[in-house]
């Protein structure tokens, strides 16, 4: 069942490490393909019918940024949430892996069409000037990259709806008779996909206001222009992102909606609940106040008006990618499986037989619990079921958590872990025999003899 070995990241711990790579990645993938695709399109689209050759000009000079940006800093992430979710739970991307597998396969397919005809729109741009013959067909490079990277959106979003919603499929007979079109057409697809998809739009055309104050220095005029064209991009995409988002938001299982406060601060700062508002609001302020001022007055905007509508609108898609992980615990995949990796459904089974005794790298002598292994039985139950959120002395220190309990307290909160007062942690799921053991090693870590052992 625990088929994987254990692979421990001390201090930093796997959720920090992971989130930095993902948040970095949707920030590219959202920006400069999905949305830059749609609105470059868009903005070579005005310049055809306009005959205007800087417009043109500067949309090239937004797309070989976005270029830049989307073959570098996107691929190198893609590749690392692919490393990361492997490292982290290979249990929960392995099920996903089966439910989603043509899906998937597909996406990668269009992914691939997707880089070549990003290719050839970008490479080809200077080939077919405006007003040659070739333009239109050159348009239709850009319009097939627009509508395919959407379609890459539209799959990995399916995949991240089942995680939150996985709606009828959790009552399909699985693995035997698994319901695959239900696990794609989960509640929260299509609602999430319109916020992402105008999501992005928005927040291309941000990036894209925030380029063209750089790239228009000499030349008011086109500055004008671009500003006023992709805000009133920006300017209908933020209501239509609301919408959807407000629609998405419904589809949450309320135990997720309760997890929100303390999903957009922490919850040590989640007893006063006007924070995550405060937090939001100025992040969306600073971005509407970049905005508006670069949209009002492009041609004497500083550029700290441009900065402050790329800094709200990053601070608040980190927010919501933050917020959408955390109201899921504590499972990664709800109702199905915990986020350690644990199906719901074997925890009986565990906690009658043992859960070490699942476990296909944990040496054989740690699968029965004796005087002797105690400490290193509760270490690796430690590094199986807990790792994930926790680490000995860094970010969610374990050793600070339980500072001043002694072995019969731990070993009583080892049995309420998800419990109301921390609904986000996953049970422990194990023998008696084993829940003494994780009680005694993590008692140990408190002991000053026990050191080594906790390295
Ligand atoms: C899904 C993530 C997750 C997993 C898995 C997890 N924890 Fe936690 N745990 C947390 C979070 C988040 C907190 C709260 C930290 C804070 O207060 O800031 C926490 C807090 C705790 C606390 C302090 C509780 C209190 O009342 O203050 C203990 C003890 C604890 N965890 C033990 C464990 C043990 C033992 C395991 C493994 C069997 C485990 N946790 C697995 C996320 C997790």
């Amino acid at each position: 069942m625990f088929d994987y070995p254990v692979f421990d990241m001390p201090l930093m711990g796997h959720r920090l490490i992971f989130a930095f790579d993902a948040i970095v990645h949707v920030f590219i993938s959202h920006g400069a393909a999905v949305g830059g695709s749609i609105i470059l399109t868009l903005a070579q689209w005005l310049a055809i019918k306009e005959n205007d050759s800087k417009f043109d000009e500067l949309a090239y000079k937004i797309l070989f940024t976005f270029f830049i940006l989307a073959t570098a800093i996107g691929a190198l992430t893609g590749i690392g949430i692919w490393v990361h979710v492997n490292i982290i739970n290979p249990a929960a991307i392995g099920a996903l892996l089966r439910v989603f597998f043509w899906k998937w396969f597909v996406e990668w397919i269009v992914f691939n069409v997707e880089m070549i005809f990003l290719l050839w729109w970008f490479l080809t741009w200077r080939k077919y000037p405006l007003g040659t013959p070739g333009k239109r067909f050159h348009f239709k490079l850009g319009a097939t990259y627009a509508i395919s990277s959407w379609f890459t959106m539209a799959i990995i979003t399916a995949i991240l709806g089942f995680m939150m919603t996985p709606g009828n499929w959790l009552k399909s007979e699985f693995p035997t008779q698994p319901d695959y079109l239900a696990s794609l057409m989960n509640p929260s697809w299509i609602p999430s996909l319109g916020f992402r998809t105008f999501f992005s739009v928005g927040w291309a055309a941000a990036a894209a206001m925030f380029l063209s104050w750089f790239f228009t220095k000499n030349d008011e005029e086109l500055r004008l222009k671009a500003t006023r064209f992709f805000g009133k991009i920006l300017g209908v995409s933020v209501p239509l992102f609301l919408v959807f988002g407000y629609w998405y938001y419904q589809q949450f299982p309320q135990q997720a909606k309760d997890l929100f406060t303390i999903g957009a601060v922490t919850r040590q700062l989640a007893g006063n609940p006007v924070l995550p508002w405060v937090l939001t609001g100025g992040l969306a302020v600073l971005a509407l106040i970049g905005g508006g001022m670069l949209y009002a007055n492009p041609k004497r905007a500083p550029m700290a008006v441009a900065l402050a509508l790329m800094v709200g609108c990053m601070g608040l898609m980190a927010e919501f990618e933050r917020v959408r992980e955390f109201v899921r615990k504590p499972y990664i995949i709800y109702g199905y499986m915990y986020a350690n990796g644990v199906r719901v459904i074997d925890v009986p089974v565990l906690n009658r037989d043992g859960f070490l005794k699942r476990a296909a790298f944990v040496p054989d002598e740690l699968k029965t619990v004796t005087p002797t292994n105690k400490l290193a039985v509760g270490k690796a139950l430690y590094q199986m079921q807990c790792r994930y959120c926790h680490t000995v002395d860094g970010v969610n220190a374990i050793r600070d958590r339980i500072k001043g309990w002694d072995e019969k307290t731990i070993f009583h909160r080892i049995g309420s872990l998800n419990s109301p007062t921390t609904p986000f942690m996953p049970p422990f799921s194990g023998t008696q025999a084993e829940r003494e053991a994780l009680a005694a090693y993590l008692a140990s870590l408190n002991k000053p003899s026990a050191i080594a052992i906790a390295h």
